[in-house]
């Protein structure tokens, strides 16, 4: 037997009739079905799991890693920092720190024939694939850390993989803007280097804005972990399959790189220019065709699958957005409307009742965009900000012995046998 329910409705059916003739219900409304399977349509992305790394409460709107408050972790510590603890568990001494910085800075160099890598692909290409691209080709340069069940190689590839990605990701850019690469920079902080890898010029010097750099570290914090999402739980289940670290981490920049996942900032950017070009700015006009829900216009950057409340992530950008962008001068009149849509939904009840709070992404496009990079530089900027979040979950995910290879249950839905014409 299967149960449909439709709006609220159960209706019990026969197997044969649920998958026979009865599309209208949609295999989403399918919600048990034969034997002891239970068929949860959101299964693929809603079961339940477990994870010692992030907390959030949604409700409450909380978020920590290993147990440590996310705004005082943005507050005190370095993204390398805050690497350390999302993958080791507890936060380091000053001598761990030092040593896993100094073991990072060492392998910030990639191979020279990596280089070449870059170099077939079209000019112009989306760094998101470069980048995908070039964390497997890192693995076949690496090959004495790609064992995932020798502990010693695990730690080989973190180390790896944490130095090389901001090489990577800058690489990836300028290939897009046909500029040179630059060699990374090792007296350089790892936020600092990768700022002038991805604007600086072989032979010019760089000036990094400090402010820039901070507000750059700080976001990479937010973004370190985020449970297990699209992309993370991408991450353990290729991993699952004992593929090493750099290939589950390539599928999850992959994962992200969906407009629905580390998109969602570039959509807030494109849904401000339109208020502004086919609004003339008037956010109280896009809020009454949100609120009619008029075809083709869509609310970005509102709301969130777990938060219920004010995402604790936006709050923590705000502080900083607000001193970059004003400092910038950039992007001024995607500002004045951001500041005006962020009003009305902080005070209006359509938004109150359905809580739809700014979330991180609201913030992330604008600061950004101020702070110079392109928007299809966004996604790798999450993609950066998220590796040890994705390295912690892989590790958490090979070391525990409950582990099997992922592997959904089933439940056939299609046509029942039928003859072969002319048989
Ligand atoms: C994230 O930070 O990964 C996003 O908010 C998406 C999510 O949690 O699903």
């Amino acid at each position: 037997k299967a149960v449909l329910t439709d709006g609220g409705k159960s209706i019990d059916l026969p197997i044969t009739q649920a998958t026979e003739g009865n599309s209208g219900y949609g295999v989403s409304k399918l919600l048990s079905a034969t034997g002891n399977t239970t068929l949860d349509p959101g299964f693929t992305n809603t079961a339940s799991c477990t994870s010692a790394i992030t907390y959030i409460d949604g409700d409450a709107g909380i978020l920590r890693y290993r147990g440590y408050p996310i705004e005082q972790l943005a507050e005190k510590s370095s993204f390398l920092e805050v690497a350390y603890l999302v993958i080791y568990g507890e936060l380091p001494t000053g001598e761990q720190l030092e040593s896993f910085e100094r073991g990072i800075t060492r392998h910030s160099l990639l191979d020279e024939r990596m280089r070449d890598l870059f170099r077939c692909f079209p000019r112009r290409s989306h760094p998101m694939p470069v980048l995908s691209a070039g964390v497997m080709a890192l693995s076949t340069f690496a090959v004495d850390t790609t064992d995932p069940l020798d502990p010693e190689q695990v730690e080989g590839a973190t180390v790896r993989l944490l130095a090389k990605l901001p090489t990577l990701a800058a690489y990836a850019y300028k290939n897009s803007v046909g500029q040179p690469f630059l060699y990374p920079q090792n007296s350089l902080g790892y936020v600092e280097n990768f700022l002038r890898l991805s604007f600086g010029y072989p032979t010019e010097d760089y000036d990094i804005d400090p402010a820039v750099a901070k507000a750059l570290d700080v976001l990479l914090i937010l973004h370190a972990d985020h449970e297990q999402n699209c992309s993370t739980s991408t991450v353990r289940l290729v991993g699952s399959a004992q593929t090493n670290i750099y290939g589950s981490v390539s599928a999850g920049i992959n994962a992200l790189a969906g407009p629905l996942h580390g998109g969602a900032n570039q959509a807030v950017l494109e849904m401000l220019g339109k208020i502004r070009d086919e609004d003339g700015g008037d956010v109280n006009r896009f809020v009454k065709d949100v609120k009619e829900k008029k075809s083709g216009v869509k609310l970005m950057g509102f709301g969130h699958r777990v938060y219920k409340n004010y995402d604790p992530r936006a709050a923590i950008i705000k502080k900083h957005a607000d001193e970059i962008l004003k400092s910038s001068g950039r992007q001024n009149e995607l500002l004045d409307i951001a500041l005006a849509l962020e009003e009305v939904a902080l005070t209006d009840d359509y938004f109150k009742e359905r809580k739809l709070y700014p979330n991180v992404d609201f913030y992330t496009g604008l600061i950004y965009e101020a702070m110079g990079f392109p928007v299809n530089y966004f996604t790798v900027l999450f993609a950066l900000g998220r590796l040890p979040g994705w390295i912690a979950q892989w590790r958490e995910m090979i070391t525990d012995p409950a582990t099997k290879i992922g592997r959904p249950r089933q439940v056939y839905v299609g046509e029942t046998e039928r003859t072969y014409p002319g048989y």
